[in-house]
């Protein structure tokens, strides 16, 4: 006969043993999302840039979760240590790789000022290099598994009626062309969902004290949208409450 303790136990050895990478986990967003993957029963991977000056945050979660919480090195801007990346992960299979990592460009955020370095250094970070960090780890990915790439609602060309951040808003429309090629070549096909994020306008360093969104809203929510979708071989735009937005 099965207890309801026994049935607890069996739900919680299989939480336990999915396995989550998060890229950017420093602080904002990812640190979030790392926090409640945990709390969830993820093993998490959570990439920093530097190991040597580990956040106090992720810290703790490391004291509080011992095994469950690695932390590792990788810079967005060093693609020649992503093979080391996948090395690192050892043989079990990722169930959920988060991309996390973006930056907002230049204060003046116009086009006609931008120097080509650092419109270089913008759609390489939020662009090329989270499709890089995707085709490199796909084949260490779990069938039924999930790409989320921290994308925004301001990467939508549809969605734009102000005009505002130019150029964030088209590294983030870069970044959803070349997810959705990805996807339909590379990812759906090899049983892989992907889901293009927008975590809300929220309280971090990027978004600002008077963003409406606080982090834990967003990161509860865009934690069960993510888990929502494993086992979905689709791609979709949506933020974090679960809504669809157009591309
Ligand atoms: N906050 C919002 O309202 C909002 C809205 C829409 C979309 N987003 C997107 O959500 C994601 C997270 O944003 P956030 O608000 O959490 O930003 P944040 O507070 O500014 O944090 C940015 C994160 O990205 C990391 N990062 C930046 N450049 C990196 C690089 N070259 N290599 C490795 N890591 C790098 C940072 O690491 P360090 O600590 O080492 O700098 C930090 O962990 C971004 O992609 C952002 O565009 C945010």
């Amino acid at each position: 006969m099965t207890t309801g303790d026994d049935m607890i136990g069996t739900a919680s050895a299989e939480h336990s043993s999915r396995r989550a990478l998060v890229i950017g986990a420093s602080r904002g967003i990812g640190l979030g999302i790392t926090r409640v993957l945990l709390a969830h029963g993820w093993q998490v991977t959570a990439t920093i840039r530097n190991t040597t000056r580990t956040p106090q945050a992720l810290s703790e979660l490391k004291n509080a979760h011992g095994a469950a919480l690695e932390i590792v090195e990788f810079d967005l801007a060093q693609p020649s240590r992503l093979p080391t990346l996948a090395e690192s992960l050892g043989s079990q299979a990722l169930d959920l790789l988060i991309i996390s990592a973006g930056i907002m460009g230049p204060g003046h955020q116009r086009a006609e000022q931008v120097t080509p370095e650092s419109v270089g250094e913008l759609f390489d970070i939020n662009a090329m290099a989270p499709l890089r960090i995707a085709r490199a780890l796909l084949p260490i990915m779990a069938s039924g598994g999930v790409i989320g790439f921290l994308s925004s609602r301001m990467g939508s060309v549809s969605l734009n009626d102000t005009g505002d951040r130019e150029l964030y808003r088209a590294s983030k429309a870069a970044l959803n062309s070349l997810s959705r090629g990805f996807a339909i070549n590379e990812a759906l096909p090899a049983g892989i969902g992907v889901l293009n994020l927008h975590p809300g306008w929220v309280q971090t360093d990027m978004g600002g004290s008077e963003a409406p969104v606080t982090i834990e809203q967003s990161v509860t929510g865009l934690v069960n949208v993510m888990e929502d979708a494993l086992g979905q071989v689709e791609q979709r735009f949506v933020d974090f409450e679960g809504q669809t937005l157009t591309w």
